[in-house]
């Protein structure tokens, strides 16, 4: 498969000759939600980001922001993350022979995440705070250290990358669609799907972008980010779009996991439900796209808070039925 990176590389700030480091992120399903199409009255479109490498967008971002380091001579990245970039980073810096630094906010992480950037010897950190402070705390290392190359969204190499899931949006679907809904966290991803198309020329979708309530504490650890460093401008493109920023109660994102498991089959984790669950509530019409941000098996721990316990039964046919009742 054509790296992401190679496929739009005009569109792309990497250099000519610039090794591009990549796992065969992007070019993801597009799958037709039938169920939630008739529920809601809408023509829906899942995007499924969570079938990229490391099961996240952060994929599209990182091939671009870590080659870009490499050609800059980094030999070390480093990010803080909430679980998604740290593995995307781990991955990306494994793959392009870099060391990776990693600052977790202590016990926020999903299991899965963790593990996934453990597998990779990426030096992991637990910071005693916040996001937040983790990547004030990352970015001041980054500042004056010149050997690291920070490759948190502040790093403008990031959205360009992530941006490219707006093309392929317009490229299978012929034109841009009318609704974009997504999590909001930092508001990177948002601010990244406007560029994109607008750099295409398409059109921007109205963008309803779902943001947890308890933005300290939800359920949803992916997005448990208190200042949005994206904010001013992921929010003017919200506005120019004509979308909507839409807080959410914790129950709200629950639903919206459960349904796309229940009624589409489509297993993410808690905060990849933010955008149907934005879309629920703010409602729409014509032909929307939710962004699945990242795939289930990360955060495996939600499922055991919210499904029922798994009953035992003998290997007989009759206690089977039984119990299948
Ligand atoms: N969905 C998932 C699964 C995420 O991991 C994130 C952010 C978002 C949505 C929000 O995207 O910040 O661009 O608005 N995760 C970051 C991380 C913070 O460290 O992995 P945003």
């Amino acid at each position: 498969m054509t790296p992401l990176a190679e496929r739009y590389r005009e569109w792309l700030p990497l250099e000519a000759g610039a090794r591009v480091v990549s796992l065969g992120e992007g070019s993801t399903p597009l799958v037709r939600a039938e169920s939630l199409s008739d529920e809601l009255g809408l023509d829906l479109w899942l995007k499924l980001e969570s079938a990229n490498p490391t099961g996240s967008f952060k994929d599209r971002g990182m091939t671009v922001a870590v080659s870009c380091a490499l050609a800059r001579g980094a030999r070390s990245v480093i990010c803080a993350s909430t679980g998604n970039t740290a593995a995307s980073a781990a991955a990306y810096a494994a793959r392009a022979g870099l060391t990776a630094a990693i600052l977790l906010p202590r016990g926020a992480v999903a299991l899965g995440k963790l593990a996934q950037a453990r597998a990779t010897g990426a030096r992991l950190l637990e910071v005693r705070g916040s996001f937040d402070q983790a990547l004030r705390a990352a970015a001041a290392l980054a500042e004056s250290h010149a050997a690291y190359a920070l490759v948190n969204s502040i790093n403008p190499d990031r959205i360009e990358g992530q941006k490219t899931a707006a093309f392929e949006l317009v490229e299978e679907l012929g034109r841009a669609p009318d609704v974009v809904a997504l999590p909001y966290g930092g508001g990177g991803n948002t601010r990244a799907y406007a560029r994109g198309f607008a750099e295409w020329g398409a059109g921007l979708p109205r963008l309803v972008a779902g943001a947890a309530t308890r933005r300290a504490d939800t359920f949803a650890s992916a997005i448990r980010i208190v200042e949005p460093v994206h904010a001013a401008e992921a929010e003017a493109a919200v506005r120019e779009s004509h979308g909507a920023v839409v807080p959410l109660a914790d129950e709200e994102i629950e639903a919206a996991w459960r349904l796309l498991s229940e009624r589409e089959g489509v297993f993410c984790e808690p905060a990849s439900a933010a955008g149907l669950a934005a879309l629920r509530k703010a409602g729409a019409t014509g032909t929307a796209i939710v962004v699945v941000t990242g795939h289930g098996l990360k955060d495996a721990a939600a499922v055991e808070r919210a499904a029922g316990p798994v009953a035992e039964v003998d290997p007989d046919p009759d206690a089977l039925a039984k119990s299948l009742g």
